[in-house]
């Protein structure tokens, strides 16, 4: 698993909780492969192997946020809603055009877009739309979502649009563990909002979108993953997963479960990034960041694709300073870039 560096969400799980995370990457990867995304593959690969600086592939996957507005306020989530202050990214959505930039630059190396960052991706139509035109470019394309969606068509527009993925972000299995995390949020919506999804699915006899349940584990909701596996079981989802949620240090004590490593321990197991060979982060506004450790800040931000183009700045200063600290962590650092304080990349601050 070191060597192919399978990447930060999947440590500290076991076997089978890896295997649900990479399992509709690997559908993915023989759902849309050409010869030229297997050639940019292979190349990218060899590239992050070799840790060069430079780059002659693009990435294959892609994160890219539709918009950071969400209807919730889960916990710690984007500190939780609050109003950006000066030098950090306004709340916003990306129009279908600008979507359409950057998969017509680097869709035909892409076998799968992850549409979600830190909002609500199916708050808006724009959604559907970039799925769909992202699908019809033979990519595959998962969304996360609360499903706290009150509209008789989103069954019907989801199924249109051809999604391939749903995670389907759900804290509890009682409205009460369920609030705690996920504020004022309806588990009942968003239950028979899934139900009434896979109904259709059965009528229709589709196996996608894979509905894929995640279920961040703390200490007030630990008691209910029997419960939890057993409705998932009854409504009919694919595969349910259980997995440490991300809280500040601060909420450590409170919040986290003792039955999972600390986040702490886990990161000790980091093998490095294989985000800048592979794959990318693009903020609404166009803001490009090798992951989402940080999106709001935007001095963190390597580039804006929609001004550059994705490729001008792939190899610029900033991605080059970030590839060479992989390489070689103790060199003394050339350029500010967030980096250079990733615990997951084995860097502390300096
Ligand atoms: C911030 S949400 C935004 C997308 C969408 N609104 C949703 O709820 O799925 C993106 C992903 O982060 C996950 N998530 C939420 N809180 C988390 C936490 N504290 N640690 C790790 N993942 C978390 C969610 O389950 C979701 O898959």
């Amino acid at each position: 698993m070191a060597f192919m560096n399978v990447g930060l969400s999947t440590l500290g799980m076991d076997k089978m909780s890896r295997f649900k995370v990479l399992k509709p990457h690997i559908v993915a990867f023989i759902k849309h492969m050409t010869l030229k995304k297997i050639n940019n593959f292979i190349r990218a690969e060899i590239n992050r192997i070799f840790k060069r600086k430079v780059l002659n592939s693009y990435p294959y996957i892609l994160k890219i946020e539709s918009t950071n507005i969400c209807n919730l306020k889960c916990g710690f989530c984007y500190n939780s809603r609050r109003t950006p202050r000066t030098g950090e990214r306004a709340y916003g959505r990306m129009s279908f055009e600008n979507f359409k930039k950057i998969v017509d630059e680097v869709g035909p190396y892409l076998f799968k877009i992850n549409l979600y960052g830190f909002g609500e991706p199916l708050l808006f139509d724009e959604t559907f739309d970039m799925v769909k035109y992202a699908t019809q470019n033979n990519i595959g394309v998962g969304i996360s979502s609360n499903m706290n969606i009150n509209r008789p068509d989103l069954t019907q527009k989801i199924i249109d649009s051809g999604l391939e993925v749903l995670i389907f972000s759900c804290h509890g299995a009682t409205q009460e563990s369920y609030s705690r995390f996920m504020g004022k949020g309806s588990m009942n919506l968003a239950l028979n909002n899934i139900k009434a999804l896979i109904k259709e699915q059965r009528r229709l006899k589709l196996k996608t979108p894979l509905t894929d349940w995640q279920f961040c584990v703390t200490r007030f909701n630990e008691d209910e993953i029997p419960l939890a596996e057993k409705k998932a079981k009854e409504i009919g989802i694919n595969q349910i997963r259980f997995l440490i949620p991300d809280l500040p240090e601060k909420a450590e004590s409170e919040w986290f479960s003792n039955l999972f490593p600390k986040r702490s321990d886990v990161l000790k197991d980091a093998v490095g990034c294989s985000w800048v060979y592979r794959s990318a982060y693009i903020n609404y506004d166009g803001g490009l960041l090798p992951c989402c450790r940080d999106t709001r800040l935007l001095t963190n931000d390597f580039g804006n694709v929609f001004r550059d183009g994705f490729m001008n700045i792939w190899n610029n200063q900033k991605y080059q300073g970030s590839r060479e600290l992989i390489a070689n962590p103790t060199q003394p650092i050339k350029c500010k870039i967030m980096c250079q304080k990733c615990p997951a990349a084995g860097f502390k601050e300096r």
